[in-house]
């Protein structure tokens, strides 16, 4: 049985990549809808409704885990998922989020309980950051920043105009000692970010969170840790196949990733 992981599109190979380089030995299975990215603009309907076909998809493809790696779709579908889908279908296996590990490390990092959070439009409207935090600790003060056009220029190959687009996301943020990276494909700029902010300023980036978080859980759920399969396989598949979407995936995950089309 293999780890399986979900995305919007691309983007959600920065943690792969990351997850693979912490925990090699198991094997992954990577799903990304990239015939429908973005999520980060519909309705949470519409994202529950991608998301569990595609969860559907790798629990047929003999998923025992796996790890919803995009931050629109753990807002919006994530909880429904767990408490209805799950039980109802695939009582035995999991589906983690990737939002409640940045909660708990912004909160354990805030000192001026001041956090910041950069992420999609949809995953700011849902508040699902300000619940995560809220459970940990109320008195921290959460300010929620869309910034939109991030996704679209890694995408497009437009990087080079990346930093005053930053910039103008994070004033609204200035004050925060903390700030979040809500989104798949932010932290591709965390040098920028982190260099735009200054060194008192923590900047949390799930994919230096999120494979510790993945272990941990696997050290304490044996049971499930014993049903993954350990012979390195990789595969990436997508629901669109472009040539664009090789070279990002290239970039992504470093090695040449192979791409395959599937139709859900
Ligand atoms: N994967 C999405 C996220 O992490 C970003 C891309 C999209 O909008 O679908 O929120």
């Amino acid at each position: 049985m293999k780890i399986g992981i979900f995305d919007s599109g691309l983007g959600g190979l920065i943690i792969t990549h990351s997850l693979i380089q912490a925990l090699p030995q198991y094997d992954y299975l990577y799903f990304g809808d990239t015939a429908r990215v973005p999520y980060g603009n519909r309705s949470q309907q519409t994202v529950y409704e991608f998301t569990k076909q595609g969860i559907e998809y790798l629990f047929e493809q003999d998923c025992e885990l796996i790890i919803v790696a995009c931050n629109t779709a753990s807002a919006d579908a994530l909880r429904r998922l767990q408490q209805s889908y799950l039980p109802e279908h695939y009582p035995n296996r999991r589906i983690l989020g990737v939002l409640i590990p940045a909660a708990e490390a912004a909160v354990a990092a805030t000192t001026n309980q001041r956090v910041g959070v950069l992420a999609t439009t949809s995953t700011i409207m849902s508040k699902a950051f300000e619940r995560e935090i809220h459970k940990l600790d109320p008195d921290i003060d959460i300010m929620g920043q869309p910034a939109p056009l991030l996704v679209p220029l890694i995408e497009n190959g437009g990087e080079q105009w990346a930093p005053p687009i930053i910039k103008s996301y994070l004033e609204p943020l200035a004050g925060c000692d903390t700030i979040i990276l809500g989104c798949t494909h932010y932290p591709y700029f965390k040098d920028i970010i982190r260099d735009q902010v200054g060194e008192g300023v923590a900047v949390i980036s799930q994919d230096e969170i999120v494979p510790a978080k993945l272990a941990d859980y696997l050290k304490r759920h044996s049971e499930l840790e014993q049903r993954l399969s350990q012979n390195r396989t990789r595969r990436y598949q997508v629901t669109d196949l472009t040539d664009d979407a090789v070279r990002l995936a290239d970039e992504l995950v470093g090695d040449d990733p192979e791409l395959t089309q599937i139709t859900l």
